[in-house]
C-alpha cells in the first residue's frame, strides 16, 4: 500500500460480507463413537451440534482465499484496489509468514499492505477497528478483512471438553471509504485485553516461550482450556463491554436493531442476552451448526444472517466477541452494501 493523506475526510462503512466453510461435516455422533461423550452433554452444554473440518491438506491461508474471494464477488471490488488485507487469526498456517501475506498473493491484492491481528476470538471487531481507523484517518480507501481459523489441527482429538468446541472456517467483510456526512458507519469500539488471565486458554508449544524444537508433551502442542473460568469470563466481558459501549455512545439495548455475538457456546450468549435484557428475536446464532470458528464467527454468522434476511441493509448491529488473551470487543456498525 503506497499511501498519500487522503484531503476529503470519508466515513468507514461494512460494504460487503463473504463466507467459507470446508465441505466436511463432523457430528457429535462423530465424537460419541470415538470418546466417552454424549450427544445430549455436548448439546446442552454448548449449543453446538456439529462443526466443519478442512482437509489435512488445507491450511488456514486455504481458508482464507476461498471467503476473500467471496466477499470481493460480493462488493464487486478487485483485489488489485484493496489497500489492506488483514487477516485476524490464532491459527495462522506458520508462526510466519502471515496468512494475509499468502491470502493478498492468492488472491492478486498486489498493491495491498498485508498483516495477521492477534487477537484470538476478538480478532474481527479489533479489525474492523483497525480497517476503519485506516480508512478513517485518510490512508486507505478498500480494507479487506478475513478471519480465518484451522483448529481441527491444534485441538487435542482426545481431550472431550476441548474438541468437541471448535471447528474450522473462514469469513469477512470489506471495509471502504464512504459518505463523510453519513451517520451511519461504526458508531464506537469498546477493545481490551486481560492478560493476567492469559494462561486460561492457550497452546503452551510452538512460540519462544516453549519452542517446538526442544522436547514436549504431546497434549503441550494442543490449545489448553480452563473451561469454567473461560465461561465466568465470557459472560462478565460480554456483559460489560457492550455496557460500557451503549453508555459511551448515550444509547440503549434497544437502539439495537440485531446482535451477533462471538459463536463460542449457546449457553454463554444466552447468558449475556438475559443480563443484558436483548429482544432474543433480535440475536442471530449459527453455533449449533458450526462451533467455535474464534475469528471467523462473527462474519459467518453475519454473512449468513445477510443470506437468510436478518440482516438487512441499515441495520444497526451490535457485534460482541472475547477469547484469548483474554480479549474481548464490540462495535456497533451498520450493514451498508
Ligand atoms: N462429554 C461428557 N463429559 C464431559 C465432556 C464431554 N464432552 N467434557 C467434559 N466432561 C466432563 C468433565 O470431565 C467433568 O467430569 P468430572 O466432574 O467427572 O471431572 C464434567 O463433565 C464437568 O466438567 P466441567 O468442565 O465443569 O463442565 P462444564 O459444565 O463447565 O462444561 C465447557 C465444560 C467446556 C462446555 C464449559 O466450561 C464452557 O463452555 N466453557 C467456555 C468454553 C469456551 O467457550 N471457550 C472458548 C472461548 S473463546
Amino acid at each position: 500500500m503506497i499511501s498519500v493523506r487522503r484531503d476529503r475526510p470519508a466515513r468507514a462503512r461494512l460494504s460487503a460480507l463473504g463466507a467459507y466453510v470446508p465441505d466436511r461435516v463432523v457430528t457429535n455422533a462423530d465424537f460419541v463413537a470415538r470418546m466417552d461423550t454424549t450427544d445430549e452433554w455436548i448439546f446442552s452444554r454448548t449449543g453446538i451440534r456439529e462443526r466443519r473440518y478442512a482437509a489435512e491438506d488445507e491450511a488456514t491461508s486455504d481458508l482464507a482465499v476461498r471467503a476473500a474471494q467471496a466477499i470481493l464477488d460480493d462488493a464487486g471490488v478487485a483485489a488489485a484496489d484493496l489497500d489492506a488485507v488483514i487477516v485476524p487469526t490464532c491459527t495462522p498456517d506458520y508462526l510466519f509468514p502471515s496468512v494475509a501475506a499468502l491470502t493478498a498473493d492468492r488472491i492478486g491484492a498486489r498493491r495491498a499492505a498485508a498483516f495477521d491481528l492477534q487477537a484470538a476470538c476478538s480478532g474481527f471487531v479489533y479489525t474492523l477497528a483497525q480497517a476503519a481507523s485506516m480508512i478513517e484517518s485518510g490512508w486507505a480507501d478498500n480494507v479487506l478483512v478475513v478471519g480465518a481459523e484451522k483448529f481441527s489441527n491444534l485441538v487435542n482429538p482426545d481431550d472431550r471438553s476441548t474438541s468437541i468446541l471448535f471447528g474450522d472456517g473462514a469469513a469477512g467483510a470489506l471495509v471502504t471509504a464512504g459518505d463523510p456526512g453519513s451517520t451511519n458507519g461504526f458508531l464506537g469500539f469498546d477493545l481490551g485485553a486481560d492478560g493476567s488471565l492469559g494462561c486460561e486458554l492457550l497452546i503452551p508449544v510452538g512460540g519462544t516461550r516453549h519452542p517446538a524444537a526442544k522436547a514436549f508433551e504431546p497434549q503441550d502442542a494442543y490449545l489448553q482450556m480452563n473451561g469454567r473460568e473461560v465461561f465466568k469470563f465470557a459472560t462478565r466481558a460480554m456483559e460489560e463491554t457492550t455496557s460500557r459501549l451503549l453508555d459511551a455512545l448515550d444509547m440503549s439495548i434497544g437502539d439495537v436493531d440485531l446482535l451477533v455475538a462471538h459463536q463460542a457456546n449457546q449457553r454463554i450468549i444466552d447468558h449475556a442476552v438475559g443480563r443484558l435484557g436483548v429482544d432474543p428475536s433480535k440475536v442471530f446464532n449459527n453455533v449449533e451448526k458450526y462451533g467455535n470458528t474464534s475469528a471467523a464467527s462473527i462474519p459467518l454468522a453475519l454473512t449468513e444472517a445477510r443470506d437468510q434476511g436478518v440482516l438487512a441493509p441499515g441495520m444497526r448491529v451490535l457485534l460482541v466477541g472475547f477469547g484469548a488473551g483474554l480479549t474481548w470487543a464490540s462495535t456497533i456498525v451498520s450493514y451498508e452494501p
